[in-house]
């Protein structure tokens, strides 16, 4: 809170061009790998058919209501999250620079995946991996060393293809958001809705397809009594709408005042599920049909969730199918085109923060953070190891970055400052569909005590079942080490003093004056 704030002139801060824009990039940024490699065998594990009652439940009660958080924060302080939370109450500055720090720990890996996407796009169209793809996937393709050691030696077909994807995403923040991460969606979106219509259909018409669907739509009643499937629903929720952690805050920050958040948020969410199932029928078409050249039932057939499903379960479908190199080649660009943009959104939270603290240019901020972003993706991630620590990273940054960012974002939200009955009002100020009283102590209470215990199970497992078959040491470094780089990152930046303050585009002189006056946390007095 120091006055050198206001020392330097203000920059102006980008806008999306209209509210189609921010709507197509906050789905764009929903719809990701999360929705075609771990929903379909998410869902399937816990209850198949029955499952969707617990993630609808979950999208209802805590995607819906965190999304309708992070847009009031975002748009009501119209900041990246260290600025935003800030304006709450000075110490929140640190969560928000924490949840800043999830992002860059989760691009850094994410980049990867969509190299393999983009890598395995190209293998689709020969069947490069021949007639085993689980050898290839990690013996030719990755050349990953054993979990229990380490290697920094490259793994060429990585580290190629995700050096070009870290270039194009770091041209396209380098460009500003409208005319960079809001041009991208509009093109890439769309894109990847008639790719995949394209592939959900073919698909569908699959030998062995209806038994698939049977396999993943049949009720497992009995899993709705396992509080486990209840978890496993509310943690798909978080993790396939990007909800809690920093990236729709900052989206929502660069709306125009007078924008329907709450209405967008709920098509949003319901965008993004209805992707999520239509990926569930897609993948279990393909797998019906693969159980049907084998002679099997579905329930014999393995590897059907995470990088295994679509890196290998998929290979080995589409050298079964006549036109496979068709369906090989839209599959694998589909996951490309949902994870960019994704990774884009991921940055944005970055770079918009870089550029509120420090009052760079996106260019700049791109720059800055891409060169730290690219090196470290590679040395860990391109590498003979680079399978391993992703497998870790991503676990522990998912189950505990993540779900205590979101647990520290909703508390502060109802404790301090102007506290859920301003933003509550907020929202209601500019938005067609109107917030109940009841989501207050929803987001306030229910939503972090349910989440903590969530993270308080995995907590106790992991210290007491490791992780993996990975040697302690391993996970030590790369398991709690990266929510421990992570938090001391946050303390660093949040103990540089601010040199500027963000001003968005839209503000008038007179508005830019009073803020640079208005110093203090927001109080109730605040509400609009
Ligand atoms: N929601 C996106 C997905 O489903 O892939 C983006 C994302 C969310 C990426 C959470 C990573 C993550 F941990």
């Amino acid at each position: 809170m120091s006055s050198s704030a206001s020392s330097s002139a203000p920059r102006a801060r980008d806008s999306w061009s209209g509210q189609t824009g921010f709507l197509l990039a906050a789905i764009g940024s929903a719809i990701g790998l999360g929705n075609i490699w771990r929903f379909p065998g998410v869902a399937y594990s816990n209850g198949g058919g029955a499952f969707l009652i617990p993630y609808l439940v979950a999208l209802v009660f805590v995607g819906i209501p965190m999304l309708w958080l992070d847009y009031a924060v975002g748009h009501k302080f119209r900041g990246s999250p260290p600025w935003a939370l800030r304006k709450i109450i000075g110490g929140g500055e640190f969560i928000g620079w924490f949840q800043t720090f999830v992002c860059f720990v989760i691009m850094v890996y994410y980049g990867a995946v969509l190299a393999w996407g983009v890598q395995y796009t190209i293998y689709s169209m020969n069947a490069a991996w021949g007639d085993d793809p689980t050898t290839f996937f990690t013996e030719t393709f990755l050349q990953v060393v054993p979990g229990d050691t380490f290697s920094w030696a490259p793994a060429w077909a990585v580290m190629i293809p995700l050096t070009l994807v870290w270039i194009l995403v770091l041209f396209v923040i380098g460009r500003g958001l409208s005319k960079g991460v809001e041009a991208a969606n509009k093109v890439f979106l769309p894109l990847l809705v008639i790719l995949f219509l394209a592939l959900v259909v073919r698909a569908l018409f699959l030998p062995g397809a209806t038994e698939g669907l049977n396999a993943f739509f049949t009720p497992n009643w009995a899993a709705l009594a396992d509080p486990k499937v209840w978890l496993a629903a509310f943690a798909q929720i978080f993790y396939s709408l990007s909800v809690g952690f920093g990236i729709m805050l900052t989206y929502a920050s660069y709306l125009q005042r007078r924008s329907n958040l709450t209405g967008t948020a709920l098509v949003a969410g319901f965008a993004n599920s209805s992707f999520e199932i239509l990926a569930g029928i897609g993948v279990f078409s393909a797998v019906g049909f693969m159980a049907h050249q084998g002679g099997v039932s579905v329930s014999e057939v393995e590897g059907l969730s995470g990088p295994i499903l679509s890196f290998v379960t998929f290979p080995k479908i589409i050298s079964m199918m006549p036109g496979g190199p068709i369906f090989g080649v839209l599959f694998f660009s589909s996951l490309v085109l949902a994870g960019v943009t994704s990774l884009l959104s991921l940055l944005q939270v970055v770079s918009g923060g870089l550029q509120d603290k420090f009052g760079w240019s996106p260019a700049r901020s791109a720059l800055v953070l891409g060169v730290p972003a690219t090196v470290i993706s590679l040395l860990l991630f391109g590498t003979r190891s680079g399978l391993n620590n992703l497998d870790i990273v991503d676990n522990f940054i998912n189950s505990i970055g993540v779900v205590s960012s979101a647990i520290m974002f909703a508390v502060l939200c109802a404790v301090a400052g102007p506290r859920l009955g301003v933003l509550r009002a907020h929202l209601n100020s500019v938005s067609s569909v109107k917030v109940p009283r009841a989501w207050e102590p929803l987001v306030g209470i229910v939503i972090p005590v349910v989440l903590f215990i969530m993270m308080a199970m995995s907590i106790v497992d992991l210290l007491t079942n490791g992780y993996g078959k990975y040697p302690s040491g391993y996970v030590l470094i790369f398991g709690w080490g990266s929510v421990a780089v992570a938090l001391i990152a946050s303390l660093v930046f949040t103990l540089i003093p601010w040199k500027h303050r963000p001003v968005d585009a839209r503000a008038t002189v007179a508005e830019i004056l009073d803020r640079d006056n208005d110093e203090t946390p927001v109080t109730e007095g605040d509400a609009q």
